[in-house]
């Protein structure tokens, strides 16, 4: 990004930051569905946490940004047209991206390095930036699985994002790299929303007590707080789902995992936006956070 770029980008942050409501409109809650470890559960918790969300009748859009192993459109077993990519070379609009999922649900497909597209042409870039800031407002949440890992493309959504919904399971491994990944976040978002959630726990009891762990390490070395989301069991009905291509929230509706999926949804919205004043987008954001550094 040359210094003009990033001046402009600058102006366009601060008068944002000023009149946040200037618009009048409200924006879209951003949440990031993250891991330190990949295989952890995080596209199922993604699509089937959007879905609850909407059944509690709040307008959500699913960002599918894991560029390795983009697979919500698998998952539901939809062909995909057109991505993000597609809108940056100008062969598609935004709105050709978007598909409708269940419960009113949209879903926006993966596309790998799109970000990163927009880097270099400034013009087409202020278009995107102007796209998504509409496109938010439409909605009450924007939750992305952001795929798992430190690489920079992932740790822009994760500290990004208002809240943070940190995948493990509760392996030694998987906890270590949960670590790491709140190490990292927090070195740069220092007033970070982070949520955990383990997932395939043995016992509610055991799940309770790798969360405890993971605290005490986070508190101690760190500094800051976590909060416990949940937990969800291990299910032969998950693998079973994915093999039909239905989330298991439909499949399955009664099943404890879920019935924790949406415990899990409603206890995520009591809790308060702490920087509910910055309504710039996901991808503002992001672009903000490379100017700044
Ligand atoms: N609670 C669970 N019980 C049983 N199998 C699960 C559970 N959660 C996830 N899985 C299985 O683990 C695999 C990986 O899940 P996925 O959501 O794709 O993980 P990630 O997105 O983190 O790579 C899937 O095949 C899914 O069926
Ligand atoms: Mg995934």
């Amino acid at each position: 990004m040359t210094r003009d770029q990033a001046d402009s980008l600058r102006n366009q942050h601060r008068t944002m930051r000023k009149s946040p409501g200037s618009k009048g409109l409200h924006s879209a809650r951003k949440i990031a569905v993250t891991s330190g470890k990949g295989g952890v559960g995080k596209s199922n918790v993604s699509l089937n946490m959007a879905i609850a969300f909407g059944r509690l009748g709040k307008r959500v859009l699913l960002v599918d940004a894991d560029t390795n192993l983009a697979n919500i459109d698998i998952l539901l077993g939809i062909h995909v047209q057109n991505t993000l990519a597609d809108v940056i070379v100008g062969s598609a609009f935004f709105s050709d991206t978007l598909i409708d999922g269940p419960e009113g649900i949209q879903i926006m497909p993966g596309s790998s390095g799109a970000v990163e597209m927009l880097d270099k042409d400034d013009v087409v870039r202020d278009r995107i930036l102007a796209a998504f800031d509409d496109l938010e407002q439409r909605y009450d949440i924007v939750l992305i699985d952001t795929g798992a890992g430190l690489s920079e493309s992932i740790m822009q959504f994760v500290v990004s994002a208002d809240d943070v919904i940190l995948v493990t399971n509760p392996e030694p491994t998987a906890i270590t790299d949960a670590y790491a990944m709140l190490k990292v976040a927090s070195y740069r978002n220092t007033t970070m929303n982070a949520h955990v959630l383990i997932n395939l726990a043995p016992k509610p009891q055991e799940a309770k007590e790798t969360f405890n762990k993971l605290q005490l390490a986070v508190r101690n070395f760190l500094q800051f707080d976590i909060n416990y989301l949940g937990a969800l069991p291990i299910d032969p009905n998950i693998p079973q789902a994915v093999a039909e291509r239905t989330p298991f929230i439909l499949r399955n509706p009664r099943s404890s995992a879920s019935t924790a999926m949406v415990m899990m949804a409603h206890k995520l919205l009591k809790m308060p936006v702490k920087n509910e004043a910055d309504r710039a987008s996901f991808i503002s954001r992001i672009f903000r956070q490379r100017v700044e550094e």
